[in-house]
C-alpha cells in the first residue's frame, strides 16, 4: 500500500472559512488525502484566505513566499489558494505566482476533486465561478467519525447588503440560504457524531430564508434534536433581527444568551455613508428589545474607525453608543480601503488620527469586556466542557455567554454541559468549581 497523500490547510478569516476548510479536507479525503499539521510534511498545501482588510490579503503573499523554498526542495508539492483572496485576485495569482498550482473560490470547492486530478496531471487549475448549483449538494458525504462537542454549520452564504466598505458581496456573491431539510439532516448527523453545540453561520445569518419561519423557525426545529444542547448563530445584521428571533431569545432554552450584532459606527452620518441602512436610534431600539426579551444576554459587536469622512464628532458618537449599549465582547478595526468597493473612491482619514481613534475605542471596549467578565464571579453558569486543561484534572469549556471557563472536573464530563460556580476572574478566562 502506498502512503496516503498529506494535506496541510491553513485557515484565515471568519468562521465560514473554518467550516469550509473542514469540508474541503473531507472532500480531498475522498481523493486519498489525510490532514497534517506540519507544512513540511505535506503533499498539498492549501491556504484558505481572507480578503476583508488589506493586511489579511497581504499575509497570503508573504505566506506563499515562505513556501517557495519548500516547493524548490519538493517539486511534487502542490500549492493551492482557496477562499476570498482566491475569489478576488485568482487570475492575478495564477499570472504572478508560478508556484501556485490551484486557485479555487469559495463557491467552487466542490470541484476540488477534478481540479486536484488536473494538477496531478501537471496542469494549473483555476475556478472562481459562482455556479448555479449549490456546492453543498455536490460535496462528498461527511464522514461518520466521532468529533468534538462543538461545530460550525454554514446555513447561509453571501450578502446583498453592500456596505460601502465591504468585499463580502463580491467575494462570496449574492445571499443564498441552504434548505432547512439539508441543514437539519447535517445537524442531526453532527449530533450523532458527538456534537452538543452548533453555531449556525452566515455572513448575514439572520436574513436566512431556507425555512418558512426564517432563522427562528430553523432554530426551533433544530432545538427538537434531543442530544443537541446548545444553538448559537453568527453574524447578524441589525435590520434582520425580526420579532420571531427576538422571541426565540426569550423562550428557546437551547438558544444561548449571546449575540454578535455589529453596528460599525455610532454616527448617523457615517452609517449613511457606509450604506448600513440603519441608524444609531434603530440600533438602540433593537438592543432594547433583545435585552427586554433576554436581560442577561451578552452583546458583542464590530466597529470600524476612520471611515472616509469620519470627524472627531462622528467618532465621539461611536464612543457614546458604546457607553450606552455596553458590550461584553467586541472587535474593532481601522478602516481599510478595499479595491472595487464604493468607499475606496473616497478620501481617507489621516492614518495617524485613525490609529489614535482605534486605540481609544479599543481601550473602552476592553474595559467593558473585563467588567462583564469580572461581574461573572459568584454567579452560577453552565459550561460545555470542550477539552482538557493544562493542569492535571482540569477541563476547559465555554459558558452560555461564551466566556472560557476552567474547573477541576472528572474527565468523563468532557462533552457535557455542567453547572459551575465562577470563583475567580483570570482576565483571559474564568475559574469555576463544580456545583
Ligand atoms: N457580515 C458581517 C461582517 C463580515 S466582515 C456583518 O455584516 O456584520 C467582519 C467585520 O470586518 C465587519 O463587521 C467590519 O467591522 C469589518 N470590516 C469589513 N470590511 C472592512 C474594511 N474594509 N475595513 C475595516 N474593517 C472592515
Ligand atoms: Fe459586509 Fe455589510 Fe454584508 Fe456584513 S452586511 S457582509 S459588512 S456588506
Ligand atoms: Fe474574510 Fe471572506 Fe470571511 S473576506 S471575513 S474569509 S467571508
Amino acid at each position: 500500500m502506498t502512503d496516503a497523500k498529506k494535506l496541510f490547510i491553513k485557515t484565515y478569516g471568519c468562521q465560514m472559512n473554518v467550516y469550509d476548510s473542514e469540508r474541503m479536507a473531507e472532500t480531498l479525503g475522498v481523493q486519498g488525502y489525510v490532514q497534517t499539521q506540519i507544512a513540511d510534511d505535506a503533499d498539498m498545501i492549501l491556504l484558505n484566505t481572507c480578503h476583508i482588510r488589506e493586511k489579511a490579503a497581504e499575509k497570503i503573499y508573504s505566506e506563499l513566499g515562505k513556501f517557495r523554498s519548500l516547493k524548490d526542495a519538493k517539486p511534487n508539492l502542490k500549492i493551492g489558494v482557496a477562499g476570498c483572496v482566491a475569489q478576488a485576485e485568482g487570475a492575478e495569482i495564477i499570472r504572478r505566482q508560478p508556484m501556485v498550482d490551484l486557485v479555487v473560490g469559495p463557491q467552487s470547492y466542490h470541484k476540488l476533486p477534478q481540479m486536484e486530478a488536473q494538477v496531478q496531471a501537471g496542469y494549473r487549475a483555476l475556478d472562481t465561478d459562482f455556479p448555479e448549483e449549490d456546492k453543498f449538494d455536490h460535496l462528498a458525504k461527511r464522514p461518520k467519525a466521532k468529533r468534538g462537542p462543538t461545530a460550525f454549520l454554514t446555513v447561509q452564504e453571501g450578502c446583498d447588503k453592500f456596505c460601502a466598505f465591504c468585499v463580502v458581496p463580491y467575494t462570496r456573491g449574492a445571499e443564498v440560504s441552504r434548505s432547512s431539510e439539508r441543514v437539519l439532516a447535517e445537524a442531526a448527523d453532527l449530533v450523532e457524531r458527538g456534537v452538543s453545540e452548533l453555531t449556525l453561520l452566515g455572513q448575514n445569518v439572520n436574513a436566512y430564508h431556507g425555512h418558512p419561519g426564517g432563522l427562528a423557525g430553523l432554530i426551533w426545529q433544530l432545538s427538537e434534536i434531543k442530544d443537541l444542547k446548545r444553538i448559537r448563530f453568527t453574524t447578524s445584521h441589525p435590520n434582520d433581527m425580526d420579532d420571531a428571533l427576538i422571541e426565540a431569545h426569550r423562550t428557546c432554552e437551547k438558544l444561548m444568551p449571546y449575540l454578535h450584532l455589529p453596528v460599525q459606527s455610532g454616527s448617523n452620518k457615517v452609517l449613511k455613508a457606509m450604506n448600513r441602512k440603519h441608524t444609531r436610534e434603530s440600533y438602540f431600539s433593537i438592543v432594547d428589545q433583545i435585552r427586554t426579551a433576554r436581560p442577561d444576554l451578552l452583546l458583542s459587536g464590530d466597529f470600524i474607525v476612520g471611515f472616509p469622512g469620519e470627524t472627531d464628532a462622528d467618532f465621539e458618537d461611536t464612543l457614546d453608543l458604546v457607553r450606552q449599549v455596553g458590550y461584553g465582547q467586541a472587535y474593532s478595526f481601522k478602516y481599510s480601503a478595499r479595491p472595487g468597493t464604493p468607499a475606496a473612491e473616497k478620501g481617507e482619514v489621516d492614518p495617524k488620527v485613525a490609529i489614535e481613534r482605534l486605540h481609544i475605542l479599543q481601550a473602552l471596549l476592553l474595559k467593558q469586556q473585563y467588567a462583564a467578565q469580572a461581574s461573572m464571579v459568584g454567579r452560577d453558569v453552565k459550561v460545555l466542557f470542550e477539552k482538557k486543561g493544562r493542569k492535571e484534572g482540569q477541563l476547559i469549556g465555554k459558558s452560555e455567554y461564551l466566556h472560557a471557563v476552567h474547573a477541576f472536573a472528572p474527565g468523563d464530563m468532557l462533552g457535557q454541559v455542567v453547572p459551575i460556580r465562577i470563583i475567580k476572574d483570570m482576565t483571559n478566562s474564568l475559574t469555576g468549581e463544580l456545583l
